[in-house]
């Protein structure tokens, strides 16, 4: 193995993939035995942050494994190190606060799919790192799949040409429907007050403007929000001009409270992205989560979601300017 004078060396990890000639998570382990606690961890990331960072603009994901981070205190201290901005989560996910900058990864009922998202997509300010460190492992399911995101626009562009040029060209609407929280005909979901911290109608249309949204409200007291244009991608600097695929459209396409159309309202075919789904899952690296891992994903270059998992599963995350 390589050994990078740096407290660390390069190792490998199953599912890991090689694009563009870059492993795919890079996967560090501590040099030698000694350099595995916390102390020796926070400082070599303190002493190489330059180094990292680089790192995973060029890698676009990093694999800390084997170092002996034990619970969301170590797990910060590793956050921590690298001084970079806290950005405060907004979104569907219900999420607690554990300690400083550490947050339960989403407490939705383990059995279900959380779709590949960049996180964020849909709010103005979105992180530009999500850290994820995996406390408890899942006895089965439950990976933390990522996607390269501009693998994605390519075999779009391959693919559907002229579909990408004219979504692209006339941009994305979204819609999403929250009921009420006094509503109590469904279960699904939060309900807008929730989701916007207030039950105040008018403080809540100040809110999602903010976010860049409008909201309709509907007659059995929920309300459609609405967003858009939007683009289909984007290309961030220091990415290689990469084109990522930053949109939610296959998440939120066709769904009963969600919708995904050409700002002008016209519709995207549905093989269009049922096609693009399956592209999707086919780019998508699985790797399995193991004690005290912690995983640094780049939010600009990939998509990541969360497989269906057996309980008991703990994976915290902290997200990052
Ligand atoms: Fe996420």
């Amino acid at each position: 193995m390589e050994v990078l004078n740096k407290g660390f060396k390069v190792g490998e990890c199953e599912g890991q993939k090689t694009i563009d000639g870059e492993q795919m998570p890079q996967v560090l382990h501590p040099a030698q035995a000694e350099q595995r606690d916390l102390g020796s961890l926070v400082a070599a990331l303190k002493a190489n942050k330059e180094w990292f960072e680089e790192m995973l603009l060029k890698n676009s994901a990093v694999l800390l494994r084997g170092f002996d981070v034990r619970d969301a205190e170590g797990f910060n201290e590793v956050v921590e190190a690298f001084g970079w901005d806290d950005i405060r989560y907004v979104g569907p996910a219900p999420r607690t606060h554990i300690h400083k900058r550490v947050w339960t990864a989403n407490e939705g009922p383990l059995s279900e799919f959380i779709y590949y998202h960049h996180e964020m997509v849909l709010i103005k300010e979105f992180p530009t790192k999500v850290i994820l460190f995996c406390e408890v492992p899942p006895p089965e399911g439950g990976q933390t799949p990522f996607v390269p995101s501009f693998r994605v626009t390519e075999r779009m562009l391959e693919e559907y040409p002229k579909n990408v040029e004219e979504i692209e060209q006339k941009g994305l609407r979204y819609s999403f429907t929250a009921l009420s929280k006094n509503d109590t005909s469904s279960m699904r979901g939060r309900g807008w007050e929730d989701a916007f911290g207030t039950s105040d109608r008018i403080e809540a249309e100040k809110r999602a403007k903010a976010l860049g949204m409008d909201m309709e409200w509907l007659p059995n007291g929920g309300v459609k929000t609405i967003l858009g244009p939007r683009p289909l991608t984007r290309v961030f600097p220091g990415r290689k001009g990469r084109r990522m695929w930053f949109n939610t459209v296959v998440g939120m396409h066709g769904k009963e409270i969600s919708s995904a159309t050409m700002a002008d309202g016209s519709e995207i075919p549905a093989e269009v992205v049922k096609r693009c789904e399956e592209i999707i899952e086919e780019e998508s690296i699985q790797f399995k989560w193991e004690k005290g891992d912690i995983l640094f994903l780049d939010n600009l270059a990939l998509l990541h979601g969360r497989r269906p998992s057996l309980p008991p599963r703990k994976v915290l995350v902290a997200t990052c300017k």
